[in-house]
């Protein structure tokens, strides 16, 4: 699921070959804001002389001027300074840290801020091997823990360090260990995860930390750096995983070379090996595996390479090479686990970009199966997924990819989400399994198609899509449009907001998800009527830019006019023709377009007509010219 961008992976290539010999850890450390987590990544990175002579000096100095831990170095401080020079100028989510003693090397993935915190700790979870669950000891086990732990068992994190933190302010006390180790015990149960080893500590005074502490004379398990040394991990086994590399991109530099690119996403491969290519499902062999160091005789998991194949095929970015001995599923609807990072809400049918390997598809999810009480473990019902929840959704893609369920493969099936209009990353999750409907429902092609009806009627289908404030005029002028067209012999169809809430959508109302759904089915029918040969005329509120651009994607892109209907606030509540704005300001009628209820302005319709300077008869006309124009009628 990390992304980690270009800068940190290279970071990640230098320190790994420095330290090739020793075996690798990864790790995060979770638990609430304040809980000490960057004290102790001070802490360790200190103990184990990771520290730079200046950075250790600077580190007095600091801890002195600010006085805060008494005569204690604050490491806080240090993890702070390191984390605040690396952001400058780059924006990750999150920070890797390297260390490494006699016997292993780390990379710990720090997961700064707070706001965001549950979205760094999924993108550092995703590849980690153990998570650090830090908890303060005065305050015991919160929903904060309860909910990375969750996220952690999510994503396949089969260790969990338990460390018991902040010991030196309940003065030691055996008591407070075990009963927090017994309260986590019982809920980790819960949750399948298994390994657990509680670790009681001080990482300000440095107790269990590197050295056995006095203070514990009645702890006798590892401390949490020999912890980290000596927990077995198995990511040997990711080499007999079947082969994949999602291509990141296809290196053409001239005619005689065409290489795919990516990193091997799980087992191996050698030149001869026979390869599919997915989605497509072509097949060649592997002539060469080039890399920076020349070619290679094979390449594992985790390297970053260049295919050449026998054949030239037909291979672009997002697709998969896979051994065909042991193929991902190819699909495009899924049962998914999500877990939503925004606070704008997740909707149903709203389309989200969703990026799963290397490949970018558009995803819109049908309303959560459930969602899980972080604390109970208890399936609640959920029409939305709101910021921090975790839910089971039916995912549909716009097309097919090639995935593995994600508890066979991290890289292949785990995915995020990002916002289409802010490109924001919004959400991410796992896959669970494909929907078996998604192989069973097929195109079926149909002879009298989209060309033949509209010849028929000797006219170009399309769409014209009034959108605008309820009261603005839509229908009014959309009704005058239509009569207009009737009269030119024109075959139309006018789908309005109010009527067809009599029927198709009649189980909908004005919440934000519904008025998406709304938009959603009259978008589809929109399709259908023009794939019909109509002329269709939508005259909906459809106050999302989303959705109206969703509809506008489901047709070609010159069948579709957008038309904003634009009248301010205060006129069509001067209008009011159904008296529903003083309902809304009497506190009758909630989630009121313009009152309590958004609407966002399009930033370029076709058309925009202005209801204060033109009556509906001159908009109507202004409507038709623009057709005339562009050659619909
Ligand atoms: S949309 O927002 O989902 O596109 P739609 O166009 O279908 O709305 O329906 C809007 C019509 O429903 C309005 O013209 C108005 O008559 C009626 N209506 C009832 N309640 C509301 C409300 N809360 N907000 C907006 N319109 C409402």
């Amino acid at each position: 699921m990390a992304h980690v961008s270009d800068l940190i992976a290279e970071d990640i290539d230098q320190y790994l070959t420095l330290h090739e010999h020793k075996s690798l850890l990864r790790f995060i450390t979770c638990g609430s804001v304040d809980d000490g987590k960057s004290t102790l990544i001070g802490r360790m990175l200190y103990e184990s002389k990771m520290l730079f002579e200046d950075q250790l000096s600077q580190l007095e100095t600091d801890s002195k001027k600010m006085g805060t831990q008494g005569g204690d170095l604050d490491f806080a401080l240090l993890v702070d300074g390191l984390s605040a020079e690396r952001e400058q100028g780059i924006t990750i989510d999150v920070a890797y840290r390297f260390f490494s003693t006699d016997k292993r090397k780390f990379i710990v993935a720090d997961t700064p801020g707070h706001e965001q915190y549950t979205r760094n700790m999924v993108t550092g979870a995703s590849t980690a091997d153990v998570a650090i669950v830090l908890v303060d000891a005065r305050k015991g086990i919160l929903t904060q823990t309860r909910r990375h732990s969750y996220l952690a068992s999510l994503v396949g994190i089969r260790h969990i360090a338990l460390v018991i933190n902040k010991l030196d302010m309940v003065g030691y006390a055996k008591e407070v260990v075990d009963r927090i180790d017994a309260e986590y015990r019982s809920f980790a149960k819960a949750l399948g995860l298994q390994n657990i080893v509680t670790i009681p500590m001080s990482a300000l005074k440095g107790d269990n930390i590197a050295e056995r502490s006095a203070n514990t004379p009645w702890y006798q398990g590892p401390t949490l750096m020999s912890y980290l040394e000596t927990v077995e991990i198995d990511d040997a086994g990711s080499q007999w995983r079947p082969f994949r590399l999602p291509v990141q991109w296809v290196n053409r530099p001239n005619l005689d070379f065409r290489g795919y690119a990516g990193i091997v996403a799980g087992g191996i491969v050698r030149p001869g090996d026979r390869l599919r290519v997915l989605p497509s499902g072509r097949e060649s062999r592997v002539a060469r595996i080039v890399s920076s160091e020349g070619d290679l005789a094979q390449a594992v998991n985790g390297q970053s390479i260049t295919i050449t194949l026998e054949d030239e095929l037909d291979i672009s970015r997002g697709d998969v090479l896979a051994s065909p001995n042991a193929l991902p599923g190819v699909a495009d609807q899924f049962e998914a686990a999500v877990i939503w990072m925004n606070d704008e809400p997740m909707l149903p049918g709203r389309p989200y970009l969703l990026k799963i390997g290397t490949k970018t598809v558009t995803a819109t999810s049908a309303p959560p199966k459930y969602k899980i009480n972080v604390n109970t473990l208890e399936h609640l019902a959920a029409r939305k997924l709101d910021l921090n929840d975790i839910g089971v959704c039916n995912l549909s893609f716009d097309q097919h990819v090639a995935f593995d369920p994600y508890s066979e493969n991290r890289d292949t099936g785990s995915f995020i989400m990002i916002d289409r209009l802010t490109n924001n990353t919004v959400g991410a999750g796992i896959l669970h399994f494909a929907l078996r409907r998604s192989q069973n429902i097929h195109w079926q092609a149909i002879d009298v198609n989209k060309q033949a009806h509209a010849s028929l009627k000797g006219q170009k289908p399309c769409v014209l899509w009034f959108t605008g404030l309820s009261g603005a005029g839509k229908s009014t002028v959309a009704n005058m449009v239509e009569k207009k067209l009737h009269a030119l012999g024109k075959h139309t169809y006018l789908l309005d907001g109010d009527n067809v809430r009599h029927g198709l959508n009649k189980d909908l109302g004005f919440s934000d998800a519904d008025r998406v759904e709304n938009i959603r089915r009259v978008g589809e029918v929109a399709r259908l009527m023009v794939d019909a040969g109509q002329i269709v005329l939508v005259s909906f509120i459809s106050p999302f830019r989303a959705e109206r651009r969703m509809a506008r994607e489901l047709v070609e892109q010159d069948e579709f006019v957008e038309i904003f209907v634009d009248t301010p606030i205060s006129v069509a509540e001067q209008r009011d023709p159904k008296g529903l704005y003083k309902k809304a300001r009497r506190g009758e009628l909630k989630n009121f377009t313009g009152i309590d209820s958004p609407y966002e302005a399009p930033e370029c319709a076709e058309i925009r007509i202005d209801t204060t300077a033109h009556s509906p008869d001159q908009a109507a006309e202004l409507v038709i010219q623009h057709l005339t124009e562009r050659g619909v009628i």
